[in-house]
């Protein structure tokens, strides 16, 4: 069986990792893949946005599967090119991965179908968003609509901080087109929590659940990144809140998809902000999360392949997963400069000592092989990930991985789940 797997950062690694230990043992190939992806199958000269190369690649080669890892590829209909030729494809199609490409056709969505949002208002004119945030006031979020690689979101504590975010975004168009339509939403508090779900066009299933960690520094400093660490299970999300989770955020997401004509199958990913009022819906990805991904894998305890075949054939149910009951871990590994400018090329020492850690995996990412050894070649270049009884000791044995690799401008953050530890006892 042929699986090609389109992507290179830490989700993808984890997700071939993750396939490569199917039963059925498929034959893997990435696009374009890292050094870790190296070594579990081929990887493939193709960027994984260049979608005329990927179809044509498909065409000749067949895969019995496609699995779509990022967001622009499934935006910009790399599911719909290959269904038409015929190919299985986990992934979603162009009109349902408006969710996450479309920040307003997602808050239309969601006010149509009841789920709980922040409040928002959209608008293409700079002057009409500023007398709109004037109006309401500071604290206030500012979001790009479009695809904007994690960073089209300001959370302003002034209105003058509002306004220059206006200007940035639909003025100096930093974000792109991404920035053509903005959308002022009220300003939510809560703990957070990603709660993604297999769908299979009329069923889903929620996963593990998880915590990213977005800026840069420890104590949720510094400036927005990917994320640089998560954790899974996230203990905020508690027993009683998955019901509402499911029914509030995800049937009702999909019951009006599906009113629209449009079927979602692949994965929907929440962000979730848990107000006092209940979980609000800050985002939807139509992907897997990076770096959710290389914490949930890990813990998932049945093979991948039949979870995909049943989300393309209709025929996912609750029965098919399972868990173990273990807490995962991953801290990402960034270069030094990141997420501003970074440099590329540094060696990295020390992988496979970190990978004799018990309970240690290497997941890659911004990773690239020259002659024999691993570079960095990216922003965020690798997530170590361990699995433990418990999260402290996922996180003992995440650092104990860590503190084996070095690299020239490498760093990362030390609180990795540390808050989670804290706040465990009183959730
Ligand atoms: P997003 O890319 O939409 O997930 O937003 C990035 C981060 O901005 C989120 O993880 C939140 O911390 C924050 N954020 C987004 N929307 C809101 C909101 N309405 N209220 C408060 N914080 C928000
Ligand atoms: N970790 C956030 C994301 O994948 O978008």
């Amino acid at each position: 069986m042929k699986v090609l797997v389109v992507g290179g950062g830490g989700r993808e690694h984890a997700l071939a990792w993750k396939l490569s230990q199917d039963r059925c043992a498929p034959t893997l190939f990435c696009a374009p893949g890292n050094a870790g992806t190296a070594g579990l199958g081929t990887n493939l000269p193709i960027a994984a946005d260049a979608i005329e190369a990927l179809v044509d690649w498909a065409k000749v080669e067949r895969p019995d599967l496609t699995v779509i890892g990022p967001e622009a590829p499934l935006c910009g209909g790399l599911a719909d090119l290959l269904e038409a030729e015929g190919l299985r494809v986990f992934g979603p199609n162009r009109l349902a991965a408006q969710l996450e490409g479309s920040k307003v056709f997602a808050k239309e969505v969601m006010e149509a179908a009841g789920v709980p949002t922040a409040r928002a208002a959209t608008f293409t004119d700079p002057v009409a968003a500023k007398a709109y945030v004037r109006q309401e006031g500071a604290p206030i979020v500012v979001k790009a609509e479009g695809l904007a690689a994690g960073k089209g979101v300001t959370v302003c504590e002034s209105v003058a901080q509002a306004e220059a975010a206006i200007d940035a975004a639909m003025c100096a168009r930093v974000f792109g087109a991404a920035g053509a339509r903005v959308l002022i939403e009220e300003c939510l508090v809560g703990p957070e929590a990603s709660i993604l779900a297999l769908v299979d066009g009329e069923h889903c299933v929620l996963l593990a659940s998880s915590q990213d960690h977005k800026r840069a520094h420890d104590g949720d400093c510094g400036p927005n990144t990917g994320g640089m660490g998560a954790y899974s299970p996230a203990p905020v999300v508690t027993d009683e809140l998955w019901p509402m989770i499911q029914e509030q955020v995800f049937t009702r997401t999909l019951v009006e998809l599906q009113k629209r004509g449009i079927t979602f199958k692949g994965v929907l990913y929440a962000g979730l902000m848990l107000t006092p009022a209940g979980p609000k819906v800050l985002e939807f990805n139509t992907r897997f999360g990076d770096p959710e991904t290389q914490v949930i894998l890990p813990r998932l305890d049945v093979d991948l392949l039949p979870l995909f075949d049943a989300c393309i054939d209709g025929t996912l149910s609750a029965s098919m997963l399972a868990w173990k009951p273990d807490a995962c871990v991953t801290v990402v590994m960034a270069a030094g400069g990141y997420p501003g400018a970074y440099a590329k090329g540094a060696v990295i020492q020390g992988l496979e000592e970190a990978g004799q850690v018990a309970g240690v995996t290497v997941f890659h990412a911004g990773t690239s092989l020259d002659g024999g050894a691993v570079v960095t070649g990216g922003g965020r270049v690798l997530a170590v990930t361990a699995l433990g009884r418990q999260l402290p000791e996922a996180i003992e044995r995440a650092y104990a991985g860590i503190d084996c690799i070095g690299f020239a401008g490498g760093w990362c953050r030390r609180d990795i789940a540390a808050k989670a530890v804290a706040t465990q006892g009183d959730v």
